[in-house]
């Protein structure tokens, strides 16, 4: 190899390693973010099972795209969406009872503020999924933490026990039809912003469908 090739080899090598520090260590500083770590359990679902979910869905490569699209275009705005998404749910007294303290009855503004970290990581894993065994057993996980015994252990929060099921899928509406303007913000042509739209729609839904599996019976998910 010629020595101007090597340092070129050379040059992306490095580039390729700081970037992998640089997203391994931006995720483990998200405090109760364990998304990758080997204490989670493994999905009780298979690859397999999500391929045919997907399938049920019509989700295709394409809306992979259109995330992947999406990605630097929420990046610096998921501080302004997450204003968006908690305006909804703390004007929402159906929902909003979920983040309450058991002892003061009031929103518990340190449990909201802890999970609002972790759901701004979410949009960018959401962006750039990869649909692995990783991955799918950081849904598992996300479902259990809306569900007793795990909802509330992260945070150490005193608050309710469970999320009621009717809400998960529910709210892919709030959240994706809230995303749009976002979606537009940056100059991306009318078709685009709807096909990441779309893809949106479908990916948070899918998630919301998987994160189900604590409250269905035995068999039946
Ligand atoms: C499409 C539907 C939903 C999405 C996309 C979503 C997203 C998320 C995310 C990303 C997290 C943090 C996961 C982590 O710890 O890494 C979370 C946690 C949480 N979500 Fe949701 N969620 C949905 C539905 C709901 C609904 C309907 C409620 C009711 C208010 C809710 C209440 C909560 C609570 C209380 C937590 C904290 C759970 C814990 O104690 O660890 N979520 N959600």
């Amino acid at each position: 190899m010629s020595f101007s090739r090597w340092v070129g080899a050379a040059t992306l090598a490095s580039t390729l390693l700081l970037a992998q520090q640089a997203s391994a260590q931006s995720a483990p500083s998200i405090p109760g973010y364990t998304y990758g770590q080997h204490s989670l359990a493994k999905a009780p679902y298979t690859l397999q099972d999500l391929k045919s979910l997907e399938k049920t869905l019509l989700f295709t490569d394409e809306d992979v795209r259109y995330l992947r699209m999406s990605k630097p275009i929420l990046a610096d705005q998921t501080d302004a969406i997450l204003d968006v998404w908690y305006g909804f749910v703390a004007s929402t007294p159906e929902l909003v009872v979920y983040f309450k303290n058991n002892k003061t009855g009031e929103p518990d503004a340190a449990y909201l503020g802890a999970v609002r970290k972790r759901f701004a990581q979410w949009i960018l894993d959401t962006a750039d999924a990869n649909y692995d065994q990783t991955w799918l057993d950081y849904q598992y996980e996300i479902g259990r933490r809306h569900t007793t015994p795990k909802k509330n252990q992260t945070d150490k929060a005193d608050s309710t026990p469970s999320v009621n099921f009717r809400y998960l899928p529910a709210l892919t509406i709030p959240v994706t039809t809230t995303l749009k303007p976002f979606l537009a913000k940056k100059g991306a042509s009318p078709e685009d912003v709807e096909k990441m739209h779309d893809a949106w729609v479908k990916a948070v839904l899918m998630q919301s469908i998987l994160w189900s599996y604590p409250y269905v019976r035995d068999g039946r998910f």
